[in-house]
């Protein structure tokens, strides 16, 4: 260890919060900033109590903004645009709110919600915020059997949908993947469903309330008070098992982290236009469309699209322009594919997009040439910054509020201020600069991060806070560099992000090797030059199998799609004699992930067969996933 520098501090800084919980309005202003005497537990603002839709929308018509427009929405995929101020969209959701309580909805009840992007799925989420109910958003890409996990867990008392998701090559029927998940989850809850033109249904007079019908009939419904630590949403990720993790966050902590990190690290304003091109099913959605932009009174951009196809690669200019985003955030894929369809930047610099003060991205790793690309077309700081569903906000970035300015290529910048970042070694200890360990976050979390997992405290204490005694291990392994720029280097476990979308290969794996022809297999994620990752199968076919390889391998990619959904991307699968492994038994797949992606690697001293990892490359080979064989000579 000797000649590197100390591990810098890790943290910008003390914060005061209680001044930053100046920026919500309360019913009951806090005077504790945060209560750690159940810990490793936490509760954020534990005397606050106020009603976070009255803090995005009613507290700024009440102060003169009500013609400010809050929200816009644009289609690509229909040509719908919609604008409504925040007096339109406070009144909208009054009506919601009131819709939803008319079936019984109250506080503490949780409402799941999966939904296109369509306006009325960010009116259902502030609705359940103003009575004080519990939303669980789940993406819509997401197959019946995910869904139907989620319903088991959160056990909701109704389910907001619509007729249909829009992709660019098909329709996405939601209600018989409601029906298929309800009847797995053995829930009878009743359904409200938005009726989109795109595809008509009939609703079941027994269950399924049309929202339009439903809501011509609803009183609105003022704000319910709650308490700060009161539960605001589930939001459920992937995690190393085939079960998702039920991440909650309360009202208190995430109104003000949120309205700080606007300030902070987006330096954004009221009257800012904010765009997240993001989906309100994973975290970015809920605080870079929703929450954030409106507790902040700027106006949020809703785009229901793609960035290329949908028609080309100048969709995202045209909105920005469009609607005069002044700060854009995405994740580096999306730019990926920008880029491979439009090399030159020709749809950049065909539109007049002034308004720009800056792009951030994040999801995913930003590879510095994409981001130095990206820069270069839009002549605007261009900021890389890392975090995690459970965090809620950026714990890592260059703060454009602060004046932060300098960025490191390869790095997301430096932790944000309240963030105390470390960088672990087996120990526990504190590693200096320049070495690579476990990113940790100092307990307790700053406001806005997970409370704990949903019903599941212990879960919560396990997965994340047992592994360094009084850190939150992030999951993620990095190294500080001398100037204080942290670099993440990747997952320690088995998580995969394809095109920013979170992943588990496990839950993959168990979805393969339920397959009755397959006696083990492994999944691993193969580097992907527009996803980042996209993940690959091995399977070993049982003794006496049934179907021949290539007829299982077409089933487990099916299987796969509809057991988990299209969003993971599985398409490739190929058919080993045997999965390398140690004498132990345990499946070598960091070698595996060499051997798809063509890279050098040393064989394990205590592999069991070395021949199995020539079996696993020929048969890459063979299905064209890997290109030139690696001699044991290139191995290093
Ligand atoms: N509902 C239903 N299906 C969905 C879906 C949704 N909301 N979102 C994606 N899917 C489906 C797609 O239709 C596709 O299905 P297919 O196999 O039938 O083609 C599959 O899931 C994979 O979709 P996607 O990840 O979008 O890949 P793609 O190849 O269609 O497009 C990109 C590639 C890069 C253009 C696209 O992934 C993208 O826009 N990425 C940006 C990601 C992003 O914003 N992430 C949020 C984190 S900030
Ligand atoms: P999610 O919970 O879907 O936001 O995914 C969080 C994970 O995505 C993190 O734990 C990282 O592994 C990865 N991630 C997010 N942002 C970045 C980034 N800027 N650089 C590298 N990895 C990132």
């Amino acid at each position: 260890m000797a000649g590197h520098p100390p591990q810098p501090s890790g943290v910008s800084g003390p914060h005061d919060w209680l001044a930053a919980a100046d920026l919500i309005d309360w019913s009951a202003v806090p005077r504790i900033d945060v209560d750690t005497g159940d810990a490793p537990f936490c509760r954020w603002f534990p005397d606050g109590r106020l009603n976070p839709c009255h803090n995005a929308l009613d507290r700024h018509v009440q102060a003169g903004r009500g013609d400010v427009a809050a929200l816009i929405f644009d289609s690509a995929m229909t040509g719908e645009r919609r604008r409504y101020s925040y007096a339109e969209l406070r009144d909208e959701v009054a009506r919601v709110a009131g819709m939803l309580r008319g079936m019984g909805v109250g506080k503490g009840d949780r409402v799941l919600i999966y939904m296109p992007l369509a306006p009325e799925a960010v009116m259902a989420m502030l609705a359940c915020a103003r009575l004080g109910a519990v939303h669980s958003v789940v993406f819509g890409g997401f197959a019946a059997p995910e869904l139907a996990k989620r319903i088991v867990d959160a056990q909701p008392v109704i389910i907001v949908t619509a007729s249909c998701g829009l992709e660019p090559a098909r329709v996405v029927e939601y209600l018989p993947i409601i029906a298929q998940a309800q009847a797995i989850a053995g829930s009878a809850v009743p359904r409200i469903v938005l009726r989109r033109p795109q595809h008509a249904v009939t609703l079941d007079p027994a269950g399924e309330h049309d929202w339009h019908a439903s809501l011509k009939n609803a009183q609105p419904a003022d704000p319910v008070d709650v308490a700060a630590t009161d539960p605001l949403y589930i939001l459920y990720t992937s995690g190393t098992t085939g079960t998702p993790k039920g991440v909650v966050r309360d009202n208190g902590g995430h109104a003000v982290a949120l309205a700080k990190s606007m300030q902070t690290v987006y330096g954004a304003r009221a009257g800012d236009v904010f765009w997240a091109a993001s989906d309100i099913g994973w975290v970015v959605g809920h605080s870079y469309i929703v929450y954030a932009p409106l507790l902040t009174g700027c106006t949020t951009v809703l785009y229901e699209g793609k960035p290329v196809g949908t028609p080309d690669a100048g969709a995202f200019w045209r909105v920005v322009r469009d609607y005069g985003v002044n700060i854009l955030f995405t994740a580096p894929t999306a730019i990926r594919a920008i880029r491979r369809e439009d090399p030159e930047g020709s749809h950049i610099a065909a539109a007049d997009m002034e308004g720009l003060r800056a792009l951030f991205l994040a999801g995913e790793r930003a590879d510095p040439d994409t981001l130095q690309w990206i820069e270069r077309q839009l002549g605007v700081p261009v900021i890389d910054h890392w975090w995690q569903t459970e965090l809620g906000w950026p714990a890592i970035a260059t703060c454009l509020g602060l004046g932060e300015r300098e960025t490191r290529q390869g790095s997301a910048g430096r932790p944000v201020p309240g963030f105390d970042i470390a960088v672990l070694g087996p120990d526990g200890a504190r590693l200096p600069a320049g070495e690579s360990g476990d990113v940790a976050i100092a307990l307790p979390l700053p406001p806005g991060c997970l409370t704990t997992l949903w019903g599941n405290d212990a879960g919560f204490v396990s997965t994340y806070l047992a592994a360094h005694s009084g850190y939150y291990a992030t999951g993620d392994n990095g190294f500080f560099d001398a100037d204080g720029f942290l670099h993440i280097m990747g997952r320690s476990d088995d998580i995969i992000n394809v095109a920013g979308h979170r992943l588990s290969t496990g839950a993959m794996e168990q979805v393969v090797a339920a397959h009755p022809d397959i006696a083990e297999c492994a999944v691993v994620a193969a580097a992907d030059p527009l996803k980042g990752h996209r993940p690959v199968g091995f399977f070993v076919l049982r003794a006496g199998a049934e179907h021949d390889e290539a007829a299982v391998a077409r089933d487990i990619v099916a299987r796969v799609r509809a057991e988990i959904g299209p969003v993971a991307a599985f398409r490739e699968a190929v058919a080993v004699p045997g999965l390398p492994k140690t004498r132990s038994g345990k499946v070598l797949r960091a070698t595996l992930r060499c051997i798809v992606d063509g890279q050098p690697y040393t064989p394990a001293a205590t592999i069991e067969d070395p021949a199995m990892l020539s079996h696993a490359r020929d048969a890459l080979i063979r299905a064209g996933i890997a290109q030139a064989p690696l001699s044991q000579e290139d191995s290093a």
